[in-house]
C-alpha cells in the first residue's frame, strides 16, 4: 500500500491483495483466506531450499510465517510506520509480544532495565520473575516524572527503558518524545506499550521509540474476539524479532490473525467514537454528585493535560472514576446495578466494559503498593464503547442513583 495514503486509507487496504491481482487462475480475492496450513510446498524442491535458507522469499512452515498472518503484520507495519522503515510482528498474545521485545532488546544476565513503576501489573512481573530471574536487574520510575527518569537513566545505564503510552486505571500519559531524548541519550532502548494508544493517537517509533508492543486483543482488533499481540520495530531489532518467534514459537493463529486484520480495518472509525464517548461520560460524571473524581486526559484537571495535548492526537477511550461513597462495597454495588455497560476486565472494544481495578488488574498488588500507585477500593474502570454515548450515560447514572 503506497505509504503516502492516509492513515484510515492504509487502515483498510494495508496488507491486502498481496499476490497481485490474477493469481490463483485469473481471480484474486478482495481480502485475505485464512490460510489454514501448517506446511507449504513448492514447484521443486530447490525452491523450499532457497526459501528454508532465506534466499528466496516464500512460505514454508507456519510457526515461522503464513499469508493470513504477513498480511496482517504488513497493515499494522504500514501503521505504526507509514515511512516503512520498521516491519510488525504478531505474536499469540500480548505478553508473548512483550517479552519477545524484551529479549529482542537483549535483556540477558548483567543488563539492567528501568520500567514504568505504573506498568500493567503482568509485565512488571514478567520483567522481575522471568527476566529478573536470568539475572536481569530491575528498576521502576515514576513514568510521569522526566527529571526522574532522566536521573535514573545516568545513574543505572540500564540497557533498556520500558514505558506505556497512556497507563492503567489512572490514565497518565507519557511524554515519549520526551523519554526517547533521555533514554536515547543514555545508550539505552526505549520499548512502549502502545496499547491504550494505538496508532491513531500515537506512533511511538516517529517520536523516538525502538520497539512499540502491543495488546492486540484490545483496541486494535477491537470486538472481545480474540487474544493476540504486536511488536514493531527496525533494525537492528526487526531482525531479532522475527528470530525469537522462530525458535520460541509464540505465533499468532491464522484464524485470529484474519480476525484482528478484520478489525483493524475499522480502528480509526472505532477510536474515533471511542474517544468522544470517553469525552462526553467523563464531562458528565465529573458534574455527578456522586462521584467524587474522574480521571480523564481531557480534563482540565489531570495532571498530564498539556502533554497528552503534546503527544497524542486524541485523549482515548478510557475513563476511571471515584465513587462519592468509598470502599469497595460502594464499588461492586454500582457494577452488579449496571445494565448496559458490561463487567468485564479487558478494554477496547466495542461494548463499553467496566472494571474494579482493585480486585482485577492491580489485584496481586499489596494494598499498600495499591494505595501508592492511587488504586483505591472505589475506583471504577471504563473502556468506552461505540454504543450511543446517551445511553451509556443513562446507565451510568441509573446505578450511580442505585447508590
Ligand atoms: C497495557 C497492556 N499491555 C499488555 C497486556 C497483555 O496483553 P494480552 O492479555 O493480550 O497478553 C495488557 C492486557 O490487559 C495490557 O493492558
Amino acid at each position: 500500500m503506497g505509504e503516502h495514503r492516509r492513515f484510515e486509507t492504509r487502515a483498510v487496504h494495508s496488507g491486502e491483495r498481496r499476490g497481485g491481482q490474477g493469481e490463483n487462475g485469473g481471480f484474486s480475492p478482495i481480502s485475505t483466506p485464512i490460510y489454514a496450513s501448517t506446511t507449504f510446498s513448492h514447484a521443486d524442491i530447490e525452491t523450499t531450499d532457497r526459501i528454508l535458507g532465506g534466499e528466496q522469499q516464500g512460505y514454508s512452515y507456519a510457526r515461522y510465517d503464513n499469508p493470513t498472518v504477513v498480511a496482517l503484520e504488513e497493515a499494522l507495519a504500514s501503521l505504526e510506520d507509514p515511512e516503512g522503515n520498521a516491519g510488525a510482528f504478531a505474536f499469540a498474545s500480548g505478553m508473548s509480544a512483550m517479552h519477545a521485545a524484551l529479549t529482542a532488546a537483549e535483556l540477558g544476565p548483567g543488563a539492567t532495565v528501568l520500567a514504568a513503576e505504573q506498568l500493567y501489573g503482568s509485565t512488571a512481573t514478567l520483567l522481575l520473575q522471568i527476566f529478573g530471574a536470568n539475572g536481569v536487574e530491575v528498576r521502576f520510575v515514576d513514568a510521569y516524572d522526566l527529571g526522574a527518569i532522566e536521573k535514573k537513566v545516568a545513574e543505572l545505564k540500564p540497557r533498556a527503558v520500558v514505558i506505556e503510552t497512556i497507563s492503567n486505571p489512572l490514565l497518565r500519559v507519557a511524554d515519549t518524545a520526551g523519554v526517547a531524548e533521555v533514554t536515547r541519550a543514555g545508550g539505552a532502548a526505549l520499548v512502549v506499550d502502545n496499547t491504550f494508544g494505538t496508532p491513531c493517537l500515537q506512533r511511538p517509533l516517529e517520536l523516538g521509540a525502538d520497539l512499540v508492543v502491543h495488546s492486540a486483543t484490545k483496541y486494535l482488533s477491537g470486538h472481545g474476539d480474540l487474544t493476540a499481540g504486536v511488536v514493531a520495530a527496525g533494525p537492528p531489532y526487526d531482525g531479532a524479532l522475527e528470530g525469537i518467534r522462530k525458535l520460541v514459537g509464540g505465533t499468532l493463529g491464522t484464524f485470529e490473525a484474519w480476525l484482528a486484520h478484520r478489525g483493524l480495518k475499522t480502528l480509526p472509525l472505532r477510536m474515533g467514537r471511542q474517544c468522544e464517548n470517553a469525552r462526553l461520560v467523563s464531562a458528565r460524571l465529573a458534574s455527578h454528585p456522586k462521584v467524587a473524581k474522574v480521571h480523564h486526559p481531557a480534563l482540565k484537571d489531570h495532571p498530564d493535560a498539556e502533554v497528552a495535548r503534546r503527544v497524542l492526537s486524541d485523549t482515548g477511550g478510557l475513563v476511571s472514576f471515584e465513587l462519592e461513597a468509598g470502599g469497595r462495597e460502594a464499588a461492586f454495588a454500582f457494577l452488579n446495578a449496571l445494565e448496559l455497560c458490561v463487567k468485564a476486565p479487558s478494554l477496547g472494544d466495542i461494548y463499553t466494559l467496566a472494571i474494579h481495578p482493585a480486585t482485577s488488574s492491580h489485584r496481586e498488588l499489596s494494598p499498600t503498593r495499591r494505595e501508592r500507585l492511587g488504586v483505591k477500593e472505589n475506583l471504577i474502570r471504563l473502556s468506552c464503547g461505540i454504543e450511543h454515548p446517551e445511553d451509556v450515560i443513562s446507565d451510568l447514572e441509573g446505578a450511580l442513583g442505585r447508590l
